[in-house]
């Protein structure tokens, strides 16, 4: 993009402050602010500023519950492991994000929840995808292992992954592709900058997912590879069950194209998504737009109508996410610490949050989708989030939940 180019697409989205120190960088520096001003969605400020979506006619949505795949189970897997035994299912890790509450400066893949030994958190991902493809007797995996990283974590992503010859996963097997960066700003909404030359930008969300595999030509690659679904989850859960042939047999026996894994609630308020039909499509809703009224309700047999939460494993027929992949989703904005060149010229960490980031998340793509089955998981046994140090979803209590389950650290 040329300057005058540049110059127009800022001014158009008020944001020419950009150019503030124009004059003062070098010719390189010039060239890569207006190629990174060319790359960024920079409407995104304005559309997010039209407030959230309004929310749609709630209802309660069926779950297949633990009770209920007592005897459909061993169906559901028989089915699931033909359908990975013959590549028909891929595994996607969503691990673009910034992990900005675990506060590593490494991508959280290579955090090391070892006690005896180093245990990645990658490691364990692998190590629970191959108890998978073990089962199948093939002499190589059959799941391809795709890996969703930022222009923030890429190259350290890919580099931990050869240092440790990917944790045994062939290496033809695995396919990386990196997200989409959107702008960050202030609470005015006016972009920040890092540098004199560069504009502050994170991570687009974990929405744009399907866009960016199809733009890096990894998702062509899996189409010719005879791939039809796709298992997305997110990278810090270390209990992660990946290609679950029983999630995976439960999609293709009832005929639909999407598939949630959920969890009971532990209690009314829990920070966990909602699964529920929105207009009488399947939809997510955040536990901060759960209102009383939906907290309280109940079904016909009298128990809390909205009483599973999401917890990021989903599945996705490939042909269901080709009709909606020009779909726009909605835009969350997310206050969030964003390291930024002050007024003096100075690098600041900020050590509260100071401003918005803009993202699309993999949530909302449910609600686009004509059908989903949520599948109840047990808890204890595959749901150990590490988005903190201590306390609640962090590496003390993930590392309680694998000594439960025999893991050794
Ligand atoms: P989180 O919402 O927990 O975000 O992501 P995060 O970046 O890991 O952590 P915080 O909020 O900064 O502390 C849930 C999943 O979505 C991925 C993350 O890597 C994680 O697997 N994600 C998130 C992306 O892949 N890209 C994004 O832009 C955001």
């Amino acid at each position: 993009m040329n300057y005058n180019e540049a110059y127009k697409k800022c001014q158009e989205a008020g944001q020419e402050h950009v150019f503030r120190y124009y004059g003062s960088l070098s010719e390189e520096e010039k060239k890569q602010l207006l190629d990174q001003i060319g790359s960024l969605d920079l409407s995104v400020i304005e559309a997010a500023a039209q407030g959230p979506q309004k929310r749609g006619v709630i209802e309660p949505l069926d779950v297949l519950t633990l009770q209920d795949l007592e005897s459909l189970k061993d169906g559901f897997d028989r089915a699931g492991l033909s359908a990975i035994s013959q590549g028909k299912v891929a595994a996607v890790v969503l691990a673009g994000g910034m992990g900005t509450r675990l506060g590593s400066d490494d991508p959280k893949c290579m955090y090391d929840i070892g006690i005896t030994k180093p245990v990645y958190i990658m490691q364990r991902l692998i190590e629970n995808l191959k108890e998978v493809t073990d089962r199948t007797g093939l002499s190589k995996p059959p799941v391809p292992l795709c890996i969703m990283t930022s222009d923030k974590n890429h190259e350290a992503t890919v580099g931990f992954m050869k240092e440790h010859d990917s944790f045994g996963y062939p290496s033809d097997m695995i396919f990386y592709f990196k997200q989409e960066m959107a702008p960050a700003t202030g609470y005015d909404r006016k972009v920040l900058m890092e540098d004199r030359g560069v504009i502050a930008s994170s991570p687009n969300g974990n929405g744009g997912w399907y866009i960016s595999m199809k733009r890096s030509g990894v998702a062509d690659r899996l189409k010719e590879m005879g791939v039809e679904w796709l298992n997305l989850f997110s990278v810090d859960n270390v209990l992660q069950r990946i290609a679950d042939p029983v999630f995976v047999g439960g999609c293709i026996l009832n005929g639909v194209v999407s598939g949630a894994k959920v969890v009971r609630k532990a209690y009314r308020d829990e920070k966990v998504g909602s699964i529920c039909l929105e207009d009488g499509h399947p939809s997510i809703v955040e536990y901060y737009d759960m209102t009383p009224e939906l907290l309280d309700a109940v079904n016909a047999k009298g128990e809390p109508a909205y009483a599973f939460g999401v917890i990021l494993n989903y599945l996705f027929r490939t042909d269901a996410l080709d009709e909606i992949v020009s779909r726009a989703l909605p835009l969350h904005v997310v206050e969030k610490k964003i390291p930024y060149m002050n007024e003096d010229g100075e690098f600041v960490k900020p050590s509260e949050p100071n401003g918005y980031k803009y993202e699309q998340l993999i949530l909302d793509m449910i609600h686009e989708m004509k059908d989903c089955l949520p599948m109840e998981v047990v808890r204890e046994k595959e749901f150990a989030p590490i988005k903190n140090k201590t306390g609640i979803d962090s590496v003390e209590s993930a590392r309680a939940l694998c000594a439960e389950n025999g893991i050794e650290l």
